[in-house]
């Protein structure tokens, strides 16, 4: 009998290609997810890649009796939690808004499992909880802190699940810390699909490339970096999604938790991404250089090896994939 996984948010961009990944691995993975950064259709699109009905509940992590329902009607044997609002810069302009989905969303959601007596959870964390870290690569041991609501929110979360672990045994927590998912899935039938103006990297320059927005604006060439723009560690959504498929394999059979980074441990800035985009998309990408944006840092990326020792996994796909996986998505996009 496949094991079955609850997946908040699970339409979202790392959602819905964590979705295929656990279908591939031979789980039964059942999405909930309020629609409010995924679109409706996303599950017929995951039907035609999977090639089976999709299970997908429309309703928020904030409705503990949606919640209650949802593990009476299904045997879950694990929970991936999404569900979370991630903009750094609308953040610091809505905070309470991402207060609440992201910390009391997440207490809800406990609170739902204790009750049905789930205990495995695969908690989607971000680099963000770092700050700008004094040594590169970074460790999972860096000291954490935060700089916006948003990074607040996943370190009290951090923290909470901690607090719970230690306290009842039950509780098996994977615990992994994104650093910037990007590139899309090889049928260009999901992938990042931002409702509007894009606040991350890859997504604002697919829309440069595809022409719906005009010029790309640099935040700041003045860093301590070699070209002087903004280093980080891009990860390919597909290595991404594997990686939790492994969380989820690791947490079932061992019943031991985990906090681990998922990325390459490779750097690229922002240029050199507007450099292997323009190679992907085979057209020139207009840039300006603009001030730096408030709250960024200069250089992050992750020291991956103790993803590899205690999950076995490691990021396989490269900058160009990264890239052309991309683009295919937004040229196929325009049309559905
Ligand atoms: C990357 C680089 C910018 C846009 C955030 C969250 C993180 C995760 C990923 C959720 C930086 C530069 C960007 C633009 C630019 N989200 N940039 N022009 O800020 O590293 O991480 O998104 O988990 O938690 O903090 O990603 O893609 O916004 O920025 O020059 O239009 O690109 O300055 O150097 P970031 P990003």
């Amino acid at each position: 009998m496949s094991k079955k996984i609850l997946l908040t948010g699970g339409a979202g961009f790392i959602g819905s290609h964590t979705y295929v990944a656990l279908k591939d691995a031979g789980y039964e993975p059942v999405i909930l997810d309020n629609f409010s950064n995924a679109r409706r259709d996303v599950t017929d699109r995951l039907e035609i890649i999977t090639g089976a009905p999709v299970v997908c509940i429309e309703g928020d992590v904030l409705d503990g009796n949606l919640l209650d329902r949802i593990f009476s009607d299904h045997k879950i044997d694990a929970v991936i939690h999404f569900a979370a609002l991630k903009a750094v810069g609308e953040s610091v302009e809505q905070p309470f808004e991402y207060l609440n989905t992201n910390i009391a969303g997440l207490y809800s959601l406990l609170g739902a499992m204790r009750r049905a007596n789930v205990f495995t959870l695969v908690f989607s964390s971000s680099a963000t909880v770092y700050g700008q870290p004094d040594q590169l690569p970074v460790k999972e041991t860096a000291p954490r802190s935060f700089n916006n609501p948003y990074g607040y929110s996943k370190l009290v979360c951090e923290q909470s699940l901690e607090q719970i672990a230690a306290s009842d045994q039950r509780w098996a927590f994977g615990i992994l810390r994104y650093f910037n998912p990007v590139g899309a899935h090889e049928t260009g039938l999901i992938g990042e699909d931002p409702n509007d103006i894009p606040n991350n990297l890859v997504p604002y320059i697919a829309k440069v490339a595809t022409g719906e927005l005009s010029q790309l604006s640099v935040w700041g060439d003045d860093y301590d970096t070699p070209d002087g723009t903004g280093i980080r560690d891009y990860i390919h959504v597909v290595d991404l999604a594997r990686g939790h498929v492994q969380s989820v394999d690791a947490l079932l059979k061992s019943g031991e938790g985990h906090v681990v980074n998922l990325g390459t441990g490779t750097g690229y800035s922002v240029l050199e991404m507007v450099k292997a985009y323009e190679h992907a998309a085979g057209r020139q990408l207009p840039y300006r250089i603009a001030p730096r944006r408030a709250g960024d840092v200069a250089c992050v990326y992750g020291d991956p090896r103790l993803a590899d020792e205690l999950l076995g996994f490691k990021a396989e796909l490269g900058l160009d994939e990264m890239c052309a996986s991309s683009w295919n998505w937004v040229s196929r996009r325009k049309n559905f």
